[in-house]
């Protein structure tokens, strides 16, 4: 009995797993990349935010994560690829789901 519970458990998490839409999922993965989510810096539409302010002398410099809701998708990749991002994390993603971030970005505008 044990057993048949635990199949029907199992099957019921795979079977609703299995039925979050493409919406869903890009969304979840925009907030949970494996690392830092996407939205904590560029926002929950990826229009990008101000990150923190610092005095340099006699002006005030701002940190800034860029709207990323513009770029081609050479750049957008280039860009996660890259290990030249000052500030931003290193991410270890898959070509799905770079595209997958893409999309969400850009039903999002
Ligand atoms: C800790 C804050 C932070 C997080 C988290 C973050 N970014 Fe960034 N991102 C930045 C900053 C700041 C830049 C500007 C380059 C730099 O200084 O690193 C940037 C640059 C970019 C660029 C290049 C923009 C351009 O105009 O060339 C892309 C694309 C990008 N981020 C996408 C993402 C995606 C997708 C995620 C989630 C997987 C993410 N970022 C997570 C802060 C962040």
């Amino acid at each position: 009995m044990k057993i048949l519970t635990l199949f029907f458990l199992i099957f019921s998490l795979y079977g609703s797993d299995s039925f979050i839409t493409k919406e869903e999922y890009a969304k979840m993965l925009y907030q949970s990349p494996r690392g830092v989510g996407c939205h904590k810096c560029h926002g929950l539409k990826g229009k990008g935010m101000v990150l923190g302010r610092y005095k340099e002398g006699n002006s005030t410099k701002v940190i800034e994560a860029p709207d990323i809701t513009k770029l081609s998708y050479q750049k957008f990749k280039k860009a996660l690829t890259s290990s030249k991002n000052r500030l931003m994390p290193h991410y270890f993603l898959t070509d799905k789901e770079m595209k997958t971030l893409y999309y969400y970005l850009k039903r999002h505008r």
